[in-house]
């Protein structure tokens, strides 16, 4: 189980190093539960000094594909691991819309990732267009497929998939526990098919869209729902701490 929070571009040096701390203090000892959070790449390094020591960890919201070079505004693996990082966010829906990454760019991106020890949290979601035309399935199953595309994971804990519907991310509405099931075994099915039954049934997937310390465990109880990707909800130490004891009852 993993339950990790997606400050966006939210906080500063200041404000992330508080809410960092604040996390520690609501979260405390997390018990079979990993707890992470993402700040954005300038406010990593203060988040790391608070979470120094904890069991909190840190993960970035995205990054180049290449090691180093002329891509001007652009963060590599390496520079993530050097400030911390255990995780990285990567083909976020608002990458996606707004800043061109495409399943073939998660897909490099999740090698290069690998290749420096990070783990990837690969983001996968359909539109609401497409949830009514009943393509939803097709559509994150072409997503994943794609994004791994021959990347081979040697243990469970080297990749995190999340299935964050577009229609849900920061508007308020939620996937029902049903649905999200539904799809979280569409994803685990083409996880075991790859990876066989050993790591295909242990990869953690989480769910993402407007989770909140009231349907957190409604959704975390499912099968194949085995922690959630917050936004809005990790932005108030005490929220995210209750989203992580609604997942600690279930662990
Ligand atoms: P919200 O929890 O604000 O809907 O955001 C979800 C998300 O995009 C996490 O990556």
């Amino acid at each position: 189980m993993l339950v990790a929070g997606n400050w966006k571009m939210n906080s500063d040096h200041t404000s992330a190093r508080q809410l960092a701390s604040a996390v520690v203090a609501a979260v405390g000892e997390p018990r079979q539960v990993t707890v992470a959070v993402c700040p954005p790449f300038v406010n990593l390094d203060a988040t790391f000094g608070a979470l120094h020591g904890t069991p909190i960890r840190l993960g970035a919201q995205h990054m180049h594909e290449a090691d180093a070079g002329a891509f001007t505004g652009e963060v590599s693996a390496s520079m993530l691991r050097a400030v911390g990082c255990h995780y990285v966010i990567l083909g976020h829906s608002e990458r996606r819309q707004f800043f061109g990454e495409t399943d073939a760019s998660v897909n490099r991106k999740i090698v290069q990732a690998h290749s420096h020890s990070l783990v990837p949290i690969v983001c996968v979601g359909e539109t609401l267009d497409e949830r009514e035309a009943g393509r939803a399935a097709d559509v994150v199953s072409v997503q994943l497929n794609t994004s791994l595309k021959d990347v081979e994971v040697t243990s469970s804990e080297r990749l995190v998939v999340a299935y964050e519907p577009v229609w849900a991310i920061g508007t308020g509405k939620t996937a029902s526990p049903e649905e999200a099931q539904n799809m979280h075994a569409v994803i685990r099915r083409l996880l075991v098919a790859q990876f066989g039954d050993e790591i295909g049934f242990s990869i953690d997937i989480l769910y993402g869209g407007s989770m909140n310390p009231g349907n957190a465990s409604s959704l975390l109880e499912k099968q194949d729902v085995n922690g959630g990707l917050i936004g809005g909800a990790s932005l108030k130490a005490e929220e995210f701490a209750q989203i992580v004891r609604a997942a600690q009852e279930k662990a």
